[in-house]
């Protein structure tokens, strides 16, 4: 996509981090916006903090795991302002190891952060491959690259993400469509995400109380302006990968053909 003044861009998770810092990037480029999150004080104190700022923007609160609550948002955006460009599947949670969690950790987590953009690309995606123009930005991570010891869950969320990413991104060239995808796969981030236990549904959170293994390292990641700046780069020369941390991304890599290739397989 080229032009972004007077556009509409759709993020979920967009009250905090990442999606947050997308909503002002594509703020500043002059885009209207439609913020999807489940924590609705933290969802309208953004609406506030961009509307204040001459942002024209709707907050929807929004569970995204939930296909009927995405119908409502892409309806509530229709409603707003009749069309929509960008869709940003942002919205995510962590989870834990694959040995110590439950069957509704394991819902949660891949409800959120699988289904979120499944639901998101299903709902959505139709009317940008009819409209003929539009960007999808998906949220994955690092840890949708190599798998990671303490994360089991996360990883199998994200592995998913890039491989639908990459398989719409495809898709979408080989029947010529002008629609874009981008896959970000950031590592740490400064962001709550380490706290995302915050938002367990309330039977998890007292039997599982989260860990928050993450604080200390997220707590000293890039900050989530860079990501982005990135992401804005990708949508506007129709890049897939976004890379933050390209190093790391190319030895998550060379460690996974490490083991496909010589452990003599
Ligand atoms: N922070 C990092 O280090 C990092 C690294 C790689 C990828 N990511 C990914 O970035 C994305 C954004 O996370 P962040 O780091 O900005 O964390 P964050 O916790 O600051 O933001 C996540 C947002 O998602 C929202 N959310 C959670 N569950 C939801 C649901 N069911 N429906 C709608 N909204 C929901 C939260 O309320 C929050 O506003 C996630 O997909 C995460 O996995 C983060």
């Amino acid at each position: 996509m080229k032009e972004f003044s007077g556009r509409v861009a759709v993020i979920t998770g967009g009250a905090s981090g990442i999606g947050l810092a997308m909503a002002h990037r594509f703020a500043d480029a002059g885009m209207r916006l439609v913020l999807a999150d489940i924590e609705e004080p933290e969802l309208d104190r953004a609406v506030e903090e961009l509307r204040s700022a001459g942002t024209e923007v709707v907050g929807v609160p929004t569970d995204v795991a939930d296909h009927d609550a995405v119908v409502n948002l892409r309806d509530k955006t229709l409603e707003a302002f009749g069309s929509f460009h960008i869709v940003c599947n942002n919205a995510g949670v962590v989870g834990r190891s694959i040995v110590d969690s439950s069957i509704d950790t394991w819902r949660w987590v891949v409800g959120v952060n699988l289904y979120g953009v499944i639901n998101g690309c299903n709902v959505f995606l139709p009317t940008l491959v009819e409209q003929g123009e539009g960007h999808v930005v998906n949220t994955a991570s690092l840890a949708g690259l190599r798998g990671n010891a303490l994360l089991g869950v996360y990883c199998t969320t994200k592995f998913a993400v890039v491989g639908l990413s990459e398989a719409l991104y495809e898709e979408l060239q080989a029947s010529g469509s002008k629609v874009g995808v981008s896959v970000i796969c950031p590592g740490f981030v400064k962001t709550r995400i380490a706290q995302s236990g915050r938002n367990m549904p309330a039977h998890l959170r007292a039997a599982e109380p989260d860990p928050e293994i993450l604080a200390p390292a997220v707590s000293a990641g890039i900050p989530a302006s860079e990501v982005a700046d990135a992401v804005f780069d990708a949508v506007q020369s129709d890049r897939l990968y976004v890379l933050n941390h390209k190093d790391m991304a190319r030895a998550a890599l060379d460690q996974r053909l490490s083991l496909m290739f010589e452990q003599g397989g």
